[in-house]
């Protein structure tokens, strides 16, 4: 079992690159994690980002600006390992071979409607991508997914699909979503969240064990009602003020 972590800012690691490490127990506070799968991107920018996004009093327009923020940020580690290819370039100097992003190209899937603040701050970074729509929501009693909307664009099959959710929490919609995306033929996907639980985290691990998650933090528990506790709340409501 191992948990890979972004340690680029660690002691051990000054390198200007940041890296990933795969390490057998990851200490997080006075928790030891320890899954396949999971990369908590702990960059002290993320972790700053996402304790603004926590507090209650954090307003409308600093909870959405810091979901983009944040979003930008995950993007940069979630599409680390891309592979690249050497191009012929003339700079003003020269013509030289640098490399470029090459293999599949990319799908940020927001799951309507807290994705979408995130897929913003994704397509910041790559504003080339296609962006997939999947509208599901959680039925209040049940905590079941109920799907609504779904959109990709045709060709999905062939790319790699970023889905993209501020948090996961039963995990009921992250694995609702991949189901979906799997019966249209989506062969190669990545799961992105602000925040996870550690029972989400093992429902869709369990579920899908082939979809990688990344995430800035991952929190003990649930209530009643299938919030992360501590979490932040309600990120569909505290991004648009619904509430
Ligand atoms: N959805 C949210 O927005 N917050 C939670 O804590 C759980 C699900």
């Amino acid at each position: 079992m191992m948990i890979h972590r972004d340690r680029s800012n660690d002691d051990t690691g000054r390198q200007r690159t940041a890296r990933r490490f795969a390490v057998g127990h990851l200490r997080h506070g006075a928790r030891t994690l320890n899954m396949d799968g999971l990369t908590i991107v702990d960059h002290p920018l993320v972790q700053h980002k996402l304790t603004i996004l926590r507090d209650k009093n954090s307003s409308i327009l600093l909870f959405r600006t810091v979901v983009r923020e944040i979003a930008t940020l995950l993007c940069y580690e979630v599409t680390r390992d891309l592979p690249t290819d050497l191009v012929r370039v003339e700079t003003p100097i020269a013509t030289t071979d640098a490399p470029a992003i090459a293999g599949k190209k990319l799908v940020f899937a927001p799951i309507l409607r807290a994705g979408l603040a995130m897929a913003e701050g994704m397509l910041d970074l790559v504003p080339s991508a296609r962006v997939a729509h999947i509208g599901l929501y959680r039925e209040p009693v049940s905590l079941e997914c109920v799907e609504y909307y779904f959109k990709t664009p045709d060709d999905v099959g062939e790319r790699l699909v970023i889905i993209v959710d501020p948090m996961m929490a039963t995990g009921h919609t992250a694995i609702a979503a991949i189901d979906r995306l799997k019966e249209g033929g989506v062969q190669d996907m990545r799961f992105v969240c602000l925040l996870c639980s550690r029972p989400g985290v093992e429902a869709v691990r369990a579920a899908h064990p082939d979809v990688p998650i990344w995430t800035a933090a991952m929190d003990e528990s649930l209530n009643d009602h299938g919030y992360i506790v501590p979490g932040l709340g309600d990120a569909g409501d505290r991004t648009y003020g619904t509430r």
